[in-house]
């Protein structure tokens, strides 16, 4: 009897290929025996990333493309070139998305900014990328998936997709106040209701489309803000990068076949409370 938890041969695209999200993900399946048509607006992958995804497929099952989500040619290209090399696009991980920072890189003038201050242009650049990028290469893999006749999409969501963020969690004691800004919850607000016309709307296609919400996967964080993240969570920590795997590889698998339209909270409880 084949696994139905296997994703092996099955071909992904995933946007926003080089980020800490999605390198884990391209990493992982990889792994499993899938192919991996890896996007990012970044022009050059760097060469250790290259050489670990290149260490376990001899560099054969994946292809690197540029796209910027927001062009439509560099989208069309995209599904042309994964066409080209693996014959199929089975699943779209529609990851890519501008998200403010509270490592050790974070932008601190934005993050310091009130809701009331909050500059409309940065709001449009998160627009562009999370909204309408979102939408342009959907449209532009779903076109080959209604073509093959079977597809399955996963957005990635986020806890702020589905409550507000607790700002006390960006409150680190040193006087000067951070936020979570409103462009990132505004954005990534609408991917449930996206997700559920999605599933809704090719469901007679054969094309499931789901949602995975993370929160707090630990990247250099400072001790004070992963201090905050444990009094507020109900598991008391933050994400390791490997917790979010497992619930990628299920929603791709054919053990999830009957699951369309819904959202996937991998978030330690944070929106249990
Ligand atoms: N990191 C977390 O704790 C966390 C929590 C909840 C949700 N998320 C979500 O996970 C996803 C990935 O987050 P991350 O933390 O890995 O972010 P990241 O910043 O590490 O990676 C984002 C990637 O997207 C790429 N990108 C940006 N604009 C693009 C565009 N126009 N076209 C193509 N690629 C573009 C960037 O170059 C980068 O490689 C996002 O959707 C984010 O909202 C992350």
């Amino acid at each position: 009897m084949t696994n139905p938890f296997s994703v092996q041969d099955k071909v992904v695209l995933i946007t926003g290929a080089f980020g800490l999200i999605g390198s884990t993900l391209t990493e992982s399946f990889l792994q499993q025996g899938a192919k991996v048509i890896a996007c990012d607006v970044q022009s050059i992958i760097a060469d250790d990333m290259r050489k670990k995804w290149s260490a376990f497929t001899e560099g054969k099952h994946f292809i690197v493309c540029h796209t910027d989500i927001r062009q439509i040619a560099d989208c069309a290209e995209a599904v042309r070139a994964g066409v080209a090399a693996f014959g199929r696009i089975d699943v779209l991980i529609n990851n890519a998305a501008i998200d403010a920072k509270f490592d050790a890189q974070a932008n601190d003038a934005l993050n310091a900014t009130r809701f009331e201050q909050f500059p409309v242009d940065q709001l449009q650049k998160s627009i562009d990328v999370n909204i309408t990028g979102l939408v342009v290469i959907t449209q532009a893999v779903v076109k080959q998936m209604l073509v093959q006749g079977f597809g399955n999409i996963i957005n990635v969501a986020s806890t702020y997709s589905l409550v507000a963020p607790n700002q006390r969690l960006y409150d680190m004691g040193t006087g000067t106040i951070q936020y979570k800004p409103v462009d990132y919850v505004i954005t990534k607000s609408m991917i449930p209701n996206l997700t559920r016309y999605l599933a809704t709307f090719y469901a007679s296609d054969n094309i499931r489309c789901n949602g995975i919400a993370p929160h707090g996967i630990f990247n250099q964080h400072s001790d004070a803000f992963v201090a905050n993240f444990a009094k507020l969570s109900p598991m008391g920590r933050m994400s390791e990068r490997d917790e979010i795997i497992g619930p990628f590889l299920f929603l791709a698998s054919d053990a999830s076949s009957y699951m369309t339209g819904t959202i996937v909270t991998v978030d330690g409880g944070w929106t249990a409370w």
